[in-house]
């Protein structure tokens, strides 16, 4: 009879060994391991011995054989089932290439890429970058950049204010930037003079977007702080920036201006080889009460700041109309540049 019960067994586990395909297991979980089955016939001769000794063994080889086939189906049906998932995941596989063709290689948006060329431009004459946040304090927006609340010339800046209320802030004290201005307050606190910095960043307006305006869009702020600058380093450095970033057939001016931050200011204009100027940005001698607000003594320390807008910078390098092409993801615009 034992001999029986292990031909049995050896069998079962061949044949579960060999098994090609998870309905395979089915029909051998039925033939071996079912009530039915071949090792539950053995199991019901058990009666028919003779000895308690020899039902005892018999019964324990059964149940061994039993078992033993139980753990075979589990771990064969693991391994048909592991097979049968990854051949149901090739089939059901969409490769999107095939639609695609051959797979094309991106670049950097057009505003990335004039953000990192300005940068380049910049730390190639000396400067360094500073970041600030794009999230503001009213302070640091306006207040310390000579604009106190109730000052006319925020009304230039159409501001977006930030519900949320800081710690031992007052409501309405926190805005979106409007320009990166703040950084220059924000590096004099944070640093010591001589200061040579650009501070690029995003800044936002409750302007309505039209082919010069977008209610978002960057600038580039640049500050020196140390003794003795005067107007004449200003324009010695716009026009160095002019040549490098646009051309040698670019000249650069300064046109007389006002911003609350600078005394005295001037817009800053570009010549195109073609002779027409166009407005890049804002800049000036650092106003004294902002050298106060930065921790600095006016006595001391001169600087000039400027700042103008990247995407515009973008648009006239490269010739584009309007600046909302540059924010409307067509992919037939920006593959262009
Ligand atoms: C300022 O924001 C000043 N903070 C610049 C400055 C810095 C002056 C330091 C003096 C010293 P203004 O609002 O003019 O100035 O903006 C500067 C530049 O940002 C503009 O010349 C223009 O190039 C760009 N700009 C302004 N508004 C928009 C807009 N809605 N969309 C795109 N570009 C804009």
């Amino acid at each position: 009879m034992i001999t029986d019960i292990i031909a049995a067994k050896d069998a079962a586990l061949a044949d579960i060994e060999a098994a090609a395909s998870l309905e395979d297991i089915v029909a051998l979980t039925t033939r071996y391991a079912g009530k039915k089955g071949e090792l539950a016939a053995l199991k019901k001769q058990l009666g028919s011995l003779d000895s308690i000794e020899q039902k005892k063994a018999a019964g324990a080889a059964v149940n061994d054989a039993m078992s033993a086939v139980d753990v075979a189906l589990d771990a064969r049906r693991a391994v048909l089932s592991a097979a049968a998932l990854a051949e149901q995941v090739e089939n059901e596989r969409l490769d999107l290439t095939e639609f695609m063709g051959a797979p094309t290689r991106g670049h950097a948006h057009l505003a990335t890429q004039a953000w990192e060329r300005l940068e380049d431009v910049f730390v190639g004459l000396g400067f360094r970058v500073a970041e600030g946040p794009e999230v503001e304090t009213d302070w640091h927006n306006f207040e310390a950049l000579n604009m106190p609340i109730g000052h006319p010339a925020r009304g230039e800046w159409d501001t977006l204010f930030v519900d949320h209320v800081p710690p031992g802030g007052e409501p309405g004290s926190t805005v979106l930037r409007t320009h990166t201005s703040p950084v220059q307050i924000r590096t004099m606190l944070d640093e010591e003079p001589p200061i040579y910095i650009v501070a690029p960043g995003r800044v936002f307006r409750r302007d309505t977007p039209d082919a010069t305006h977008m209610p978002v869009f960057h600038q580039i702020e640049g500050l020196v702080i140390d003794r003795n600058i005067t107007m004449a380093d200003l324009a010695g450095t716009i026009d160095a920036f002019t040549k490098a970033y646009f051309g040698p057939g670019f000249n650069s001016r300064l046109r007389p201006s006002y911003f609350p931050f600078t005394e005295p200011s001037a817009e800053f204009d570009i010549q195109r080889p073609d002779g027409s100027w166009i407005e890049l940005g804002g800049s000036g001698m650092v106003h004294p009460n902002v050298l106060r607000a930065g921790g600095l003594d006016p006595e001391e320390w001169s600087g000039f700041a400027f700042g103008f807008g990247i995407d515009r910078m973008a648009i006239m390098r490269h010739g584009v109309a309007d600046i909302r092409e540059m924010f409307a993801d067509d992919i037939r615009f920006l593959e262009q540049f």
